[in-house]
């Protein structure tokens, strides 16, 4: 049986993804108290899987450099960064969408003037905007970008939302939605070739988890 290396998104769809690759067999007890580890084998007579937590850019460099043979990383990411990996599986976890919000009433997208969008994902917005024909100023900003159009850096950000909490919480509204999100299974190019049995396992097992109801 060949070793499997999965990269794995730290934070907000870390623990879904490890419950997926439990219920379908593979002893995840070591990352339950993992303190400030960063790797762990985790093997029994089904699986021998190295797991890597890592950032979720981080993730598809891993895997379409070939160190990770897998990864488990949004679909916001892999939109931004558009690599030449496999995306196999929608997880259908962690499920929000990219979004155009701003303050109410101060985003015009049939304005004159060049409109200024904040955003941690320059590519997305300007991709965007380009299908609509409209010619916007882009401005990368790292985190908290719903502070952009309060502090008038921009007219509107083009930003992930899940809840709504926080454009509530802060006084902002949708105005457009771009596309939906969820968690993705990747895998590296020549890795589906050398590890073909392994990996297709893996795969077909988390599909029957994840689309258990439509298989029924
Ligand atoms: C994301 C996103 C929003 C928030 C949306 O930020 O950028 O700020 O989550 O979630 P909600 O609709 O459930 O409120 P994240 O927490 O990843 O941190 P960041 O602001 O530092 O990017």
């Amino acid at each position: 049986m060949k070793n499997i290396k999965v990269a794995l998104t730290k934070g907000r769809i870390e623990k879904q993804a490890l419950e997926l690759f439990e219920e379908i067999g593979v002893d995840t007890s070591k990352l339950k108290e993992k303190g400030r580890k960063l790797i762990f084998r985790c093997e029994n007579d089904k699986y021998s899987i190295d797991f890597f937590l890592a950032k979720a850019n981080d993730v598809i460099t891993y895997v379409d450099h070939g160190v990770a043979d897998i990864g488990v990383v949004g679909k916001d990411t892999l939109l931004e960064m558009n690599r030449d990996v496999y995306e196999v599986l929608d997880l259908k976890k962690g499920i929000c969408k990219f979004s155009v919000a701003s303050l109410k009433g101060k985003y015009n997208p049939n304005s004159y003037k060049r409109l200024t969008i904040a955003t941690k994902y320059p590519n997305v917005a300007k991709e965007y905007f380009m299908s609509k024909g409209t010619d916007v100023e882009i401005i990368k900003i790292e985190g908290s970008v719903e502070l952009a159009p309060i502090l008038n850096l921009a007219d509107a950000i083009v930003d992930i939302v899940e809840t709504g909490k926080t454009l509530k919480e802060n006084g902002l509204v949708v105005y457009e939605d771009i596309v939906d999100i969820s968690a993705r299974l990747i895998v590296n190019k020549s890795s589906i070739k050398m590890k073909k049995d392994e990996i297709n396992k893996i795969i077909e097992n988390i599909d029957s988890i994840v689309n258990k109801e439509e298989k029924e």
